[in-house]
């Protein structure tokens, strides 16, 4: 067996997820309750019904996973959970859970960042127990995450080793996403509901690209103002509103504008490779995009399967291999940080 069997709790916001994972790298379980269908009817996440669907999922989805990993608590070496960044409330659920759980086995605790948890989602693998792993991302690595809270794109000079080099200045991809989806009257979430409706359709328009003043930051709240002004604009005239057509130029200036700060980066930086993580890579259109204008450059994208881009344990208990290798522990006073950032190294 290589390295250590993690048990490993994701709830930092509408999903509860519980995987065992080996090495940082082998999926044993990963179970994953979704609260898409109860927040559909709301159109977007009320933090106090989050927090209330963790408690009610968050035993059930660690029974589902100690069973499909057919393991006893013996066979457990750690117990991890994400600590931040996330809703209060629903961190709290999975960190109390945890630490629950590592006092009364008596295993140690990890406390992992769910950030690190998206771009560790690039280490993972199902491939059974005796088959070969497949190759690890290689360093310096290029990682673009973005979710529906976060849009950042962060070098990755080795384990544990991050620098900032640019993030939104606004609103996260996957809000603009969830916020359009809700203008053009598409089902929540709006990332998948825009992506449907986009493909195959030809964009009405072109949308302006935002500029910003830090070279690879992001900007999406002008998009999202045009957008409006779009859809308004065939209401007063009283005409239909193509909402397949909109939702491809918006897709469109996204993608471009993730794609092109992505690729500058991996340019300047002379990167060895480039990876995605969060609830928007799971982007159809994003994937392509990027493989093919990182391809001009000899880069290759590493991607997650759609599955582990959205939250999951699974990725928790990859970046929680590493946090264990490097000796950090936490303990009972282990608390929810919703507003925690990766630890960044100064400078480049
Ligand atoms: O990582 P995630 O599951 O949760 C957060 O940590 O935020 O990301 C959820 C976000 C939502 O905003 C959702 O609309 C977006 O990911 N998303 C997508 C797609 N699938 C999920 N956005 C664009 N295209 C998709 N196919
Ligand atoms: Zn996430």
């Amino acid at each position: 067996m290589s390295g250590p069997r993690i048990l490993a709790i994701e709830s930092s916001c509408d999903e509860t997820g519980v995987a065992v994972v080996v090495g940082g790298r082998r999926i044993e379980a990963n179970q994953v309750a979704s609260q898409v269908a109860l927040h559909a009817a709301t159109g977007g996440i009320v933090p106090e019904v989050a927090a209330r669907q963790q408690l009610r999922w968050i035993i059930p989805t660690l029974e589902a996973a100690i069973e499909q990993a057919e393991a006893a608590w013996d066979d457990i070496d750690a117990v991890a959970v994400t600590y931040g960044p996330g809703l209060i409330g629903s961190l709290l659920v999975g960190v109390n859970v945890a630490k629950a759980l590592a006092v009364t086995h008596g295993k140690p605790l990890v406390g992992v960042n769910h950030i690190e948890g998206h771009i560790y989602a690039n280490w993972l693998t199902d491939a059974p127990a005796g088959e070969p792993l497949p190759p690890e991302p290689e360093f310096p690595l290029l990682c673009l995450v973005v979710s529906g809270g976060h849009s950042q794109l962060v070098l990755m000079h080795d384990h544990g080793r991050y620098t900032l080099l640019g993030q939104t200045v606004d609103d996260a991809a996957g809000e603009a996403f969830d916020k359009v989806g809700r203008l053009l009257d598409l089902p929540y979430p709006g990332g998948p509901a825009i992506s449907q409706a986009a493909q195959g359709a030809t964009p009405v328009t072109r949308f302006p690209r935002a500029r910003t003043d830090g070279a690879y930051d992001f900007s999406f709240s002008g998009l999202k103002t045009a957008v409006l002004r779009e859809v308004q604009g065939y209401r007063d005239r009283g005409e239909p509103v193509p909402v397949d057509g909109i939702a491809a130029a918006f897709e469109e200036a996204v993608v471009d504008a993730l794609a092109s700060k992505t690729v500058g980066a991996a340019r300047d930086h002379g990167v060895a490779s480039v990876a995605l993580g969060g609830g928007v890579a799971a982007n159809r259109a994003l994937r392509a995009t990027l493989d093919d204008r990182l391809a001009a450059d000899g880069l290759s994208l590493r991607v997650p399967p759609p599955a582990w881009c959205t939250d999951n344990g699974a990725m928790i208990g990859a970046a929680a291999a590493h946090r264990l290798a490097a000796g950090d522990r936490a303990d009972a006073t282990l608390e929810a940080i919703p507003n925690l950032s990766l630890p960044w190294l100064d400078g480049l």
